[in-house]
């Protein structure tokens, strides 16, 4: 019998295919389910090394159909929800706002609605852990600011817009019908499994098939970098230790410009592809930039770390040779994602059908 049944959601994306792989293994008392429409960013490939496990269970479908929500949670008795589905990137939410809202804030509530329902009268033990981001908190001007916990929102793009919304309905629910929950809101993640549109899995591909290598406006833009097992282990921690009701910020206090980080990798990866010094970076190549782009970010992550005992395990260093080494052995899931060659894998294993 399982201590706990938890529901996963955006398991088979970035970030949430982590979570489950760090869950399914380290409880093997828990019963993990993963629930995930398998957008053009999810991927069960992500996955294979857990699949079989006696504790885990895949689940296809879309959390902005409420009817099978209600479906699913009357199946299973959930203790728990860690929601990370979600539409995640930025450039996508400025040409498809409504996507946004559908499943960021829409499927958002539907989940609340359904994880209210099913607890009804039995709040107690039970967990609703919304996964956010540091973008709600919009874009910081002067060098010497961070963003904390009680930083008001500002969201300046869709996609951060949809984020802030989904987080206040989060908290709403609490306030108003003592929904059990926790948020968290971390920085950029970096790490193996990242869709190839976002900046550092673009850049590799790019560096390896020797493509232009797009940077928006003068590549000046900051990001606090944080290793996606490093979130993972601190999701794992605010679930388990978070107060309810509270809001905790995740970030490894290590900005970047972009363009800093790209000259990085091409130096990184001129050695590991045995090319000339600076032959890689002959191929940045200044684009037009994004629209409303945020300027800076960079998380304050001392509250968790001094209330919860949660800090990074990897420098950055570390981190970005074990990213490219895993880019570079894993060519074939980078081709893969991107032909959709993936979704015949899934057809494979369950067929057309949710
Ligand atoms: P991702 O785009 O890689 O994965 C999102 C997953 O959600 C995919 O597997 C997709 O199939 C699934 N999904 C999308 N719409 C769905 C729907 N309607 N129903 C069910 N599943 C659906 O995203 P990611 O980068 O792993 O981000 C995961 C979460 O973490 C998001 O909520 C994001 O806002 C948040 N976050 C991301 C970062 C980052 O740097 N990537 C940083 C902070 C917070
Ligand atoms: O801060 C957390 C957020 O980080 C998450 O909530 C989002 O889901 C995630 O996508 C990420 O958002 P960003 O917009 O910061 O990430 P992205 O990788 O798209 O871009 C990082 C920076 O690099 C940003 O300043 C834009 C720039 N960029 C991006 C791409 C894709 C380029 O210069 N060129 C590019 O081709």
């Amino acid at each position: 019998m399982a201590t706990q049944t938890l529901l996963i959601t955006g398991g088979a994306g970035f970030i949430g295919s982590h979570v489950v792989r760090l869950f399914v293994k380290k409880y093997p008392d828990y019963q993990i389910v993963n629930l995930d429409k398998l957008t053009y960013a999810g991927n069960l490939e992500n996955l294979t090394d857990v699949e079989d496990a006696p504790n885990y269970t895949f689940v296809r479908g879309d959390i902005t159909d409420a009817a099978f929500l209600t479906e699913l949670f009357g199946q299973y008795q959930f203790t728990g929800v860690i929601h990370l589905a979600a539409e995640s990137h930025v450039d996508r939410s400025i040409t498809h706002p409504l996507e946004f809202v559908m499943t960021n804030v829409v499927g958002t509530v539907n989940l609340l609605n359904a994880a209210k329902a099913a607890w009804a009268g039995q709040m107690e033990g039970k967990r609703f852990y919304h996964v956010s981001t540091d973008e709600v908190y919009g874009s910081l001007h002067n060098p010497e600011d961070f963003f904390l916990e009680t930083t008001s929102y500002d969201p300046q793009s869709p996609y951060s817009a949809s984020k802030a919304s989904s987080d206040h309905f989060v908290r709403a629910y609490h306030n108003t019908y003592k929904l059990p929950m926790v948020i968290s809101n971390c920085s950029n993640n970096y790490g193996p499994n990242q869709f190839p549109e976002k900046l550092l899995p673009l850049m590799i591909r790019n560096i390896i098939n020797n493509k232009p290598l797009p940077v928006y406006g003068k590549g000046e833009n900051v990001r606090d970098w944080l290793y996606v097992v490093d979130h993972a282990r601190a999701i794992d921690i605010v679930y388990h230790k978070g107060q309810n009701g509270d809001t905790y910020n995740i970030g490894g206090f290590n900005e970047w410009r972009n363009i800093d980080i790209v000259h990085l990798l091409c130096k990184v990866m001129d050695e590991k592809l045995v090319r000339l010094p600076g032959e890689s970076a002959q191929l940045i190549t200044y684009v037009t930039d994004r629209a409303g782009h945020d300027l800076r970010y960079a998380i304050d992550a001392n509250k968790i770390m001094h209330e919860l005992g949660w800090e990074p395990s990897l420098q950055f260093e570390e981190g970005m040779n074990l990213t490219i080494d895993w880019y570079l052995a894993n060519k074939d899931w980078l081709d893969g994602v991107t032909s959709g060659s993936y979704l015949s894998y899934y057809e494979q294993q369950y067929g057309q059908q949710a």
